[in-house]
């Protein structure tokens, strides 16, 4: 057994279901779930009808680099949403079959080059990014989101021994659970540094297509405005998975430096984990329509107009750039605030700290909880009324 397997950390859904193990939710009250971040919205209708007529895909081997068809529809996806010269459907583009698997396995090519390896991540974060590089045997270097730097990562705080030492950088942006999206002047910064020192900027960039007012940046986008027209050191991680309601088709795909792209398409050949044919004919019509995107858009902007105008005169919370999670900050320990409102209001939310890492003392996650607006909009708006109830009743804790 691979001993760093034993270093892997429990995952947060699993830390909530220990801490809830004897807990009761209130017996008059439907339970209502804002814990896992699934769309609940439903699938475009083209795509499903896509997948029913390319069934006998299945009587194939798909290939790992996928079909030329998919690619280019990618690049065309790509180059009209991120205002893209060019983006080689031959060589800068490689399906993925969701981006889960491809954030760990990226990690796994591209770590090993350097002594005393460091993968840097934000803290709170998508938990696959640190076990990716515990794996991977390197070190993880978190860098903190905090409330009172409207959890943007300060990156001019960290010193050049940590740049020195780090082979892959993960930026979350728009970022889960904050919601905070990276700027051009972020990008400038982190385009040196990973120049100067060598490193990849792996920009998971999954709740890209949930925004509210403007279109978040995107890094590939932040390259060509950056004069790095090859997308040298960077790639990009997308989805049809928030952007199409459509998780469980495993469809994404890896665009950017073609250098890192070559290696990780061998290195993909061996991990084995081609996308089927039907998926990707059904992912073709997906990246082709941008009405439903729009119209999910419009379900989420309802939602969070709905659930602020509530939550917000009780609890500490704003509007993310984008994404489908509130991130309250509360006004008391996360843990217990999770159990005392699953017990009264049978609504499950997730504790900030289970997401974050301790680092010197100090989880950033700490007394906030994630909520998921992912359910019907009546159940949220219900979720937001229960919460506001517990906190009306709670106001002195
Ligand atoms: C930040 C982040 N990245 C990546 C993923 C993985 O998404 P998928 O594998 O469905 O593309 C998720 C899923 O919740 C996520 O929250």
């Amino acid at each position: 057994m691979n001993p760093l397997i034993h270093s892997l950390h429990p995952y947060p859904f699993q830390k909530l279901a220990d801490l809830l193990s004897s807990v009761e939710p209130n017996g008059e009250l439907p339970v209502i779930k804002l814990t896992i971040g699934e769309p609940q919205h439903d699938a475009p209708s083209i795509v499903l009808e896509t997948l029913k007529n390319a069934l006998d895909g299945v009587s194939k081997y798909p290939l790992t680099k996928g079909e030329n068809s998919l690619r280019e529809a990618i690049s065309d996806w790509a180059c009209n949403r991120f205002n893209l010269p060019q983006l080689s459907a031959d060589s800068q583009i490689l399906p993925v079959t969701g981006t889960r698997e491809a954030l760990f396995a990226i990690t796994q090519a591209l770590v090993g080059e350097k002594k005393d390896p460091l993968v840097v991540s934000p803290n709170p974060f998508y938990q696959i990014y640190e076990g990716a590089g515990i794996l991977a045997g390197a070190e993880l270097h978190y860098l903190p989101c905090e409330a009172d730097k409207q959890y943007k990562i300060d990156y001019q705080a960290v010193p050049d021994s940590i740049w020195q030492r780090c082979e892959l950088l993960f930026v979350c942006s728009p970022n889960n659970p904050a919601g905070s999206v990276t700027t051009l002047d972020e990008y400038r910064f982190l385009l040196e540094k990973a120049k100067q020192y060598n490193f990849a900027i792996i920009a998971d960039e999954c709740y890209s297509e949930i925004y509210f007012e403007e279109k978040p940046l995107g890094l590939l986008d932040a390259c060509i405005q950056l004069g790095n027209h090859d997308y040298s050191n960077c790639l990009i991680f997308q989805s049809l998975s928030k952007r199409s309601n459509l998780p469980g088709l495993r469809s994404g795909f890896v665009a950017g430096d073609a250098s890192l792209l070559k290696p990780f398409l061998q290195y993909r050949t061996y991990h084995g984990c081609a996308m089927p044919l039907h998926h990707q004919l059904a992912s073709i019509t997906a990246w082709n329509d941008e009405a439903h995107v729009a119209n999910n858009r419009d379900i989420y902007q309802r939602k969070f107009k709905q659930v602020l105008d509530i939550l917000s005169p009780v609890i500490s919370v704003s509007k993310p750039e984008a994404g489908f999670y509130l991130w309250p900050k509360l006004p008391m320990n996360d843990e217990e605030f999770c159990t005392k409102l699953y017990h009264e209001e049978s609504v499950l939310v997730l504790p900030g700290s289970y997401l974050g890492r301790d680092v010197d003392g100090h989880n950033p996650g700490q007394n906030h909880v994630r909520m998921a607006l992912v359910a019907e909009e009546s159940e949220c708006v219900e979720a937001a009324q229960r919460i506001a109830r517990f906190m009306k009743k709670h106001q002195n804790l």
